[in-house]
């Protein structure tokens, strides 16, 4: 904590709390744009805040992407963590394997010694496929162990970045940007004021679940992502936030 205060990390994280209506920020040394070491340190201050708030038998709902693949890998088993439930927050969002929902709460929950379990839904369904696969048994049962998860960890991304990485097909991508969507969340696209401009369609957690869910923490950084972070907010304000110092100064210095 004294290295905290030396470095000025704590008035950082007072200035954003402050700055973006949320109760709690946690910001951590360096911008992951410049040095890929920090999102690892983002990811070890992640597991330590979940760590902190979770109870034996809870459930946690965990989202995709790189900055989530690097909490799974900096998780470490914990007698915190017994009897906890990993699970994906949501179905396919058209991420190549590494960074999808499934494959880091399987790694999570490993990493953990916690147990978990997959939702098996294609990215690309008819809606007909869609409905009656909701309704499968083993499908269905994951939906409702979401659903009642008691926590949710989640990346934002920077809307635009987010859709290419995505492939996301043309006609969607132009609506993306003529709405000027600046955020991306769990399938979610924000524009600055924090409206949704566009949405994947899948299973899982939605946007209306979220102010029913205990803990919910957002884990980005990186000067690049400073704008995304501020729209994503204005949606989230009982939020977590764990950022990193690229990201922090580039908002105080607005
Ligand atoms: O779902 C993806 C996140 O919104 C951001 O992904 O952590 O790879 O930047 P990232």
């Amino acid at each position: 904590d004294l290295m905290r205060e030396a470095l000025g990390l704590k008035e950082l994280e007072a200035a954003l709390q402050e700055q973006l209506g949320i109760p709690r920020v946690i910001v951590v040394a360096g911008d992951s744009d410049r040095s890929p070491w920090v999102k690892k340190e983002m990811g070890r201050a992640c597991v330590a805040c979940m760590k902190e708030l979770l109870e034996p038998g809870d459930i946690v709902a965990v989202a995709g992407g790189t900055t989530m693949a690097a909490v799974a890998e900096m998780m470490t088993p914990d007698s915190k963590l017994r009897d906890v439930l990993f699970v994906p927050a949501r179905g396919g969002l058209g991420e190549d394997v590494e960074n999808q929902a499934n494959t880091i709460c399987a790694k999570m929950a490993e990493k953990a010694m916690g147990r978990y379990r997959l939702l098996h839904v294609p990215d690309q369904l008819s809606d007909e496929a869609y409905a009656s696969l909701v309704e499968e048994p083993a499908v269905k049962e994951v939906l409702e162990l979401i659903q009642s998860c008691r926590m949710v960890v989640h990346g934002i991304g920077e809307a635009v970045t987010m859709a290419k990485r995505r492939k996301t097909p043309p006609v969607e991508m132009e609506n993306i940007i003529a709405r000027h969507a600046a955020a991306e969340a769990f399938g979610y696209y924000f524009n600055e004021y924090g409206d949704v401009v566009h949405k994947v369609k899948t299973v899982g957690i939605q946007l209306e679940h979220l102010p029913h869910v205990e803990h919910v923490i957002a884990v980005a950084g990186g000067a690049s992502k400073a704008k995304a972070i501020r729209a994503y907010m204005k949606r989230a304000p009982h939020s977590i936030l764990v950022t990193d110092e690229g990201a922090a100064k580039a908002f105080v210095g607005e």
